[in-house]
């Protein structure tokens, strides 16, 4: 089973990238999302109109160090949206999401069950800029993010959302989250079924969990199963 999921112990985590230089101060004119209301204008764009919103974005602090944003990818009529935490190096330098060590952990996981990402699957991130040094994304950071992650999820409109670890459960479910109390339960976000699961990267470093982890994955499928029954 373990192996069907690529999760023989073999992975191992690249040494990780030195953190980023100091960042300079964005400027005052650089609010947040929330502070200049452009919360309801990303509430009412389109698909193209959110993903130049996206790429042009400096809410916040990470927009400094980035490469490019990354906005996401995959099936745009998606049963399935999975939601990780950030963009890495490897991701901030091709623009696309999970497409380092822990990417392709993910895509042995969606193969296990069955899945492909871009077929009928949509992976985001909780932040799309990438954290520098690969840090957790702040709570400020999240937030400032956080309307364009409601605006995919209304647009994609999924049948079910994975959040890959804490910082993408707690952005979706909008409280305090431990993984391992979480996982194995149905949470719901605005009507659509919620599964929280671990984060790959966690994966990779956290092998006894590897198991849980494939636990999740089949409680996920067999939710996916009873929905497209509905
Ligand atoms: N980890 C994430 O959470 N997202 C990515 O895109 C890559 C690694």
């Amino acid at each position: 089973m373990l192996r069907e999921m690529g999760l023989a112990p073999l992975w191992k985590l690249r040494t990780a990238p030195a953190e980023a230089p100091a960042q300079q101060a964005l400027p005052e004119a650089a609010a947040t999302i929330q502070d200049t209301g452009a919360s309801s204008a990303v509430a009412g764009m389109d698909w193209e109109a959110l993903h130049a919103s996206i790429v042009a974005c400096q809410a916040c602090e990470l927009c400094r160090a980035r490469k490019q944003a990354v906005p996401g990818v995959g099936d745009l009529s998606p049963d399935w949206l999975f939601v990780g935490e950030g963009p890495g190096a490897e991701e901030d330098a091709r623009g696309e999401p999970f497409v380092g060590q822990a990417g392709k952990l993910l895509d042995a996981m969606l193969a296990a069950i069955d899945l492909k990402r871009g077929n009928k699957v949509y992976i985001a991130n909780t932040v799309k800029c990438r954290p520098p040094g690969n840090r957790t994304p702040t709570s400020t950071e999240t937030a400032a993010c956080w309307p364009y992650l409601e605006r995919q999820i209304a647009l994609l409109k999924p049948k079910l959302i994975v959040a890959l670890g804490k910082p993408a459960a707690q952005t979706l479910l909008q409280t305090e989250v431990r993984v391992g109390e979480a996982r194995g339960r149905l949470f719901d976000h605005g009507g659509i079924p919620l599964i929280v699961t671990y984060h790959p990267a966690y994966l990779l470093r956290t092998l006894p969990d590897k198991a849980k982890a494939w636990e999740d994955l089949c409680f996920a499928r067999a939710t996916m199963r009873k929905l497209l029954e509905k």
